[in-house]
């Protein structure tokens, strides 16, 4: 049985009851992440450690039956594992020493620094139930680097925008190398048991017209193609959150298998405008997870009911947040697969 999420790539056809996972279902919401949270000393120490990131992968798993998996890592691990210095300031967010050019990354020991993140994910197909399907991630290259050039989140990437302003050669070599380290990155993670792959492309909304086609389209393009000629054949979901860039475009030229959408989008519209092959992942606002009741379970009929028609992937707009309450998240899944059995 290759389980719900795995059936629908083979098939692309609309499920009376969609599959169902969610981005950040692993995390501070549940008392027991935060429990092995604290026995693995921090938040990268528990990414490493091999033994902690399969238990956290696999509790909400175990506590709400979710039809996939995501390994835990962080998209900001690969920076790491490139030389880059990172480290999580409580409360606050990562923190890394900002770079302007690519001179200091190195990708020779990278495959070695990431060996947990393979270790975790071989150790989950092992341990998942087999209907339940293992994902494994990356951040897309503009991403990722807006975190490296910025040294920190920010709301509008401003410091990676002057970058490319100011030195788009350097820009462009950071860009470069993180596209060819994530292929490399995304091959190896399949090697070692991945059955979907998942590019996040949260700031997708800070680039627009050219520059969005060549650093946001372009790179991810380029990773999936390039996975396609080693051979890697696993679904690859995309998720360019708040672009207001064509669906259909974008999916186009990144010949992605799914599009991940955030709760802003009309999903009227893009059901009825995005090509029927594509799958639609989404789209609950997280904050309507938070507050649950009626208005939490009427806006999760609209989407099935939007969307019962074509291939869907139940999930959020963005990660769950760590003041949802954990049985808002199980009443989510109970009444999505209530309703396909009315
Ligand atoms: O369950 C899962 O979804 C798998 C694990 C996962 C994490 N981060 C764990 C995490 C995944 C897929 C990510 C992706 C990620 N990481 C993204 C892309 C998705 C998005 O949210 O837009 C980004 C931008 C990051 C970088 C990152 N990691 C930030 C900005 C932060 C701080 C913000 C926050 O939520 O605290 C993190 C920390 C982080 N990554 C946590 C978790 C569970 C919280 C850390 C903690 O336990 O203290």
């Amino acid at each position: 049985m290759a389980g719900k999420l795995l059936q629908l790539f083979s098939n692309r056809q609309s499920q009376a009851v969609p599959p169902i996972w969610l981005m950040r279902q692993a995390g501070r919401y549940l008392e027991a992440y935060r429990q092995t949270r604290e026995q693995a000393g921090s938040f990268l120490d528990l990414c490493y450690n091999p033994a902690l990131a399969e238990e956290v992968t696999l509790q909400p798993i175990r506590r709400y039956g979710f039809d996939a998996s995501i390994v835990f890592a962080d998209i900001l691990l690969l920076p790491h594992a490139l030389g880059q210095k990172l480290w999580f300031e409580t409360g606050e967010g990562p923190r890394l020493d900002p770079i302007v050019s690519a001179d200091s990354l190195r990708a020779d020991k990278m495959h070695d620094h990431l060996s947990p993140v393979y270790e975790t994910l071989a150790r989950l197909r092992v341990s998942l139930p087999k209907e339940t399907a293992l994902i494994g991630f990356a951040g897309a290259p503009w991403t990722v680097a807006s975190y490296m050039i910025a040294g920190r989140g920010t709301t509008d990437q401003a410091p990676a925008k002057d970058l490319l302003a100011r030195d788009q050669a350097a820009f462009e070599t950071i860009i470069d190398v993180l596209t060819t380290a994530t292929v490399d990155y995304l091959e190896q993670q399949v090697l070692h048991g991945a059955q979907i792959l998942q590019i996040f492309e949260s700031w997708a909304q800070s680039l627009h017209g050219d520059d969005f086609v060549s650093y946001c389209i372009r790179p991810v393009a380029r990773i999936v193609d390039e996975l396609r000629t080693r051979g890697v054949d696993v679904p690859i979901i995309a998720f360019p959150r708040a672009t207001t860039f064509n669906p259909n475009e974008y999916a186009r030229i990144t010949k992605i298998d799914a599009l991940s959408v955030d709760q802003y989008v009309d999903l009227k519209n893009l059901a009825d405008e995005l090509d029927g092959d594509i799958i639609i992942q989404g789209n609950l606002d997280p904050n309507l997870l938070v507050s649950g009741g009626q208005e939490m379970l009427t806006q999760i009929d609209f989407i099935c009911d939007v969307l019962k028609h074509r291939p869907h992937i139940f999930n959020l707009g963005h990660g769950i947040v760590p003041q949802t309450p954990p049985s808002h998240v199980a009443e989510l899944v109970t009444h999505i697969r209530r309703r396909g059995v009315k």
